[in-house]
């Protein structure tokens, strides 16, 4: 529960201590010791700067009105104008969506991008809308939620459910309200609506580059590495594509369809090809079908959750043989793995350094709106690549002075860096 200077509840915060808010809150408070004087800014972290709650009526198909909760909530802007996706789902919360604000505020600041932290999300199972419909709550949506913003502001991007389209819909709308093309107001869009090279691939390649540069500081050589991953979408067939050219084995994939392993390494370029004619990577030829749960088991140098969060707990965590483990998607550990993998030795990239890449190939987007000149995809993929390998530099020498995990040193790097902006922008008025 989030408390205020007089210890009552703040009313959006949920009570429940392992809600995703809770969470955020418990990282903050780890990296107080670290902050030195200015922890005495490290409140304006625990609570969001703003939140917007909105109604969102739609006419459907028959005819009826429906009405969606929708939210979009700005953490922090001390150091630019929020960032952060858009998630149409049915269990979308306020606290779930404050948290994933305040993930994004640590996310910029750790990979130093000029942005704050947003998020937003309608709570929605956008797969019973038709097409028009899912239109007409993107449009109303991103009108009602116009009042906060703008490519000088808040500038928001495809998350869960949300895909280039619905961005460019938003951007149409938002054009429309202001009376005139702003490109720059949202990211992931396609390509010829000012959206960006490279951007589709760059969490996936965000991934592999803290990766490489992990492996390489603990001696483990990518040449003949065993890589399993878990999730084979956008973010972790883009890694294994990455990491099998590097001359690593992927032994083991597992998604919702089932689990593949084969110990001599599969062709990972051949298994996109598999996952887009059949949905899922069952059936593969060239790998045995495996128990789902035996994944865990799989002997490997390197484990890449890039599927769903909490998916590591202290169980699970006994058991993985890496010793290298990259958080491709968000909040893949839960803390009791994270302790047992500390541990045991096994380090992990945390997702708010290794999933970095699409924030900030988005970032990339925007600039290029800006200033109406397009970059080059190696351009993109050569400037990806130098930002992510110095931001895990810093955090790693973070870690090294503090004796900490990388987790609580990619929080201390960001939360100096945000605290900063606070203290020298100064309290208005
Ligand atoms: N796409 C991005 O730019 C981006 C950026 C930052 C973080 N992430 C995070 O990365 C993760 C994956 O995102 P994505 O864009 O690749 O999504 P995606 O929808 O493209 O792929 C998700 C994958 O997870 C698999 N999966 C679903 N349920 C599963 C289960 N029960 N067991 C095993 N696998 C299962 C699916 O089969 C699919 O292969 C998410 O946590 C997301 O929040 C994505």
């Amino acid at each position: 529960m989030l408390l205020n200077e007089t210890s009552t509840p703040l009313s959006f915060a949920s009570a429940d201590p392992h809600s995703p808010w809770a969470t955020y809150i418990a990282q903050v408070d780890r990296v107080a010791p670290y902050l030195g004087h200015l922890s005495k800014w490290i409140d304006t972290l625990k609570r969001p700067k703003r939140v917007l709650i909105v109604d969102v009526p739609i006419e459907m198909d028959d005819g009826s009105v429906r009405h969606f909760e929708g939210y979009r909530v700005q953490h922090n802007l001390s150091r630019g104008p929020g960032k952060g996706g858009i998630r149409f789902h049915p269990d979308v919360t306020l606290d779930e969506v404050m948290a994933l604000s305040a993930w994004m505020t640590i996310k910029t600041a750790g990979v130093g991008l000029p942005f704050g932290g947003a998020k937003g999300g309608v709570r929605v199972d956008p797969s019973q809308l038709s097409v028009k419909e899912l239109e007409r709550m993107t449009r109303r949506y991103t009108s009602e939620i116009g009042l906060i913003i703008g490519p000088q502001r808040d500038i928001p991007a495809p998350d869960v459910n949300t895909n280039a389209q619905v961005m460019a819909w938003m951007m149409d709308t938002y054009s429309m309200n202001t009376g005139a093309t702003a490109t720059g107001v949202v990211t992931g869009k396609p390509i010829h609506l000012g959206g960006s090279l490279g951007r589709v691939k760059a969490t996936g390649r965000g991934v592999f580059v803290t990766g490489r540069e992990a492996a390489r500081r603990i001696n483990l050589p990518l040449e003949g590495a065993r890589v399993a991953v878990q999730g084979f979408g956008n973010v972790g067939s883009v890694a294994a594509q990455l990491f099998a050219e590097a001359g690593t084995r992927i032994v083991a994939v597992q998604d919702h369809s089932g689990t593949i392993v084969n110990p001599a390494g599969l062709d990972a370029l051949k298994l996109g090809e598999h996952v887009a004619r059949h949905g899922g990577v069952r059936g593969f030829e060239a790998a045995e079908p495996a128990d789902s749960d035996a994944f865990w088991d799989v002997e490997c140098d390197i484990l890449i959750p890039a599927a769903l969060e909490g998916q590591i707990d202290s169980a699970r965590a006994q058991r993985i043989k890496a010793r290298l483990v990259l958080e491709g998607a968000n909040g893949p550990t839960l803390p009791e793995g994270d302790d047992v993998l500390q541990e045991r030795g096994i380090l992990v990239v945390p997702d708010v350094i290794c999933n970095a890449g699409g924030v900030t190939v988005s970032y990339f987007e925007w600039v290029q709106d800006f200033s109406s000149f397009f970059w080059t995809e190696e351009e993109i993929n050569v400037r990806l690549d130098k930002i992510m390998t110095d931001s895990l530099r810093y955090i790693w020498q973070t870690a090294d002075k503090h004796r900490i995990t990388l987790r609580t040193a990619t929080f201390a790097v960001a939360c100096e860096r945000i605290l900063s902006a606070r203290e020298e922008r100064g309290l208005y008025p």
